[in-house]
């Protein structure tokens, strides 16, 4: 791969874009015209290229579907009130989706394909980003392994996609969760903080039993003791607990989120405390029994800020208060927004223009 980045670029015929009904969006069913599409092959990245967005084809032996050598990432696109078009954190994707690609043994994304791909596909389907309040484009960058072959090793060839879809909202009400104290996300040692395939796949299960028992979600615990809360599975959880912002630390159990990263920075610049610590499942409950756990909610990048409403544990369910006009939760949720949006002037330089 060269400095200067060729990208070819086949637009697609006719847009398909006069089918979309752009009120009412349901998250993840969308696809915008095109998508990215870079191959990696005799050790090297090859030319990038922007196609119609549509199926491909693969080899039944495609090693990713058997041995889950597949990562991805989302991020999220909006447009200012001049029309431009702007990326949430880009680079802390890019970022992450090179520290998943190291710990699953394969190549990480140089940041030209990454970035130069990502701004002529936004360039090409722009007219595809929402303008509607709460509605955004879900971009979704995410590269799995192609080599045909029976054997568990590491591919030596592997494609890089990115598609983008119209969204509203991930989760649409206040969230009830449960903690599960029986299976487990990821343990030390493991694969937790990487986005790859395999920890999605491996919460399905745990995730339907929680669905029927009539909850939205799970909260993990830690693997050894199943004591302390880890994280959501597609979000990080964020208490705030009297005065203070607590959040589990993230080290190699838990993904480690920019929305969650992005809710502590404007925590600590607004003067709020904040503890990245350990918070045990008991203290939590104790809390929201006495009154000192103000509010429960999830930070990502798909669920924003995902207000919750009960905690199932043991076979209890226990309430968390109704939000204030002026809770943290609300005026962070506010805050984040009117930056990506670039209503809010970007003091921390997280907004990529487009
Ligand atoms: C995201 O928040 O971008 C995620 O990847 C979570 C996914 C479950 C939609």
């Amino acid at each position: 791969m060269t400095d200067t980045l060729q990208i070819e670029i086949h637009p697609i015929e006719k847009s398909r874009i006069d089918t979309v009904d752009f009120d009412n969006l349901v998250f993840g069913r969308t696809f915008a015209d095109h998508m990215l599409v870079v191959d990696y092959k005799d050790g090297a990245w090859q030319t990038p290229q922007i196609v119609p967005y549509g199926p491909i084809t693969f080899s039944p032996a495609m090693m990713s579907l058997h041995y889950g050598q597949a990562i991805f990432e989302g991020m999220k696109a909006y447009k200012n009130a001049a029309g431009e078009v702007l990326v949430f954190r880009p680079q802390a994707n890019l970022n992450r989706l090179n520290q998943s690609a190291v710990r699953m043994c394969m190549p990480e994304i140089p940041e030209n394909v990454f970035m130069e791909g990502l701004t002529e596909l936004l360039r090409l389907d722009s007219a595809w980003i929402p303008a509607k309040p709460g509605c955004s484009m879900y971009i979704r960058p995410f590269m799995f392994s192609t080599d045909e072959y029976v054997g568990v090793t590491p591919s030596k060839t592997y494609r890089f996609i990115i598609f983008n879809c119209p969204v509203g909202s991930y989760y649409t009400k206040p969230l009830r969760v449960k903690v599960e104290t029986q299976y487990i996300r990821s343990a030390h040692g493991g694969v937790g903080f990487s986005k790859n395939a395999g920890n999605y796949g491996g919460s399905l299960y745990p995730t339907k039993l929680a669905n029927d028992a009539g909850y939205d979600q799970i909260i993990w615990t830690d693997a050894a003791t199943h004591q302390y809360v880890e994280e959501a599975g597609t979000m990080n959880l964020m208490f705030v607990i009297g005065d203070t912002l607590v959040t589990a630390p993230t080290g190699d159990t838990i993904l480690d989120g920019i929305t969650r990263k992005s809710v502590i920075a404007v925590a600590k610049d607004w003067g709020m405390k904040v503890e990245e610590r350990q918070l045990a499942v008991a203290e939590l409950i104790e809390g929201i029994q006495n009154g000192t756990v103000k509010e429960a909610f999830g930070a990502g990048t798909a669920a924003v800020i995902a207000p919750i409403s009960t905690i199932g544990f043991e076979g209890v369910d226990y309430d968390l208060p109704e939000r204030p006009e002026d809770a943290f939760s609300r005026r962070v949720y506010d805050e984040i927004n009117n930056i990506r949006l670039g209503n809010t002037v970007d003091t921390r330089g997280w907004v990529y223009k487009v």
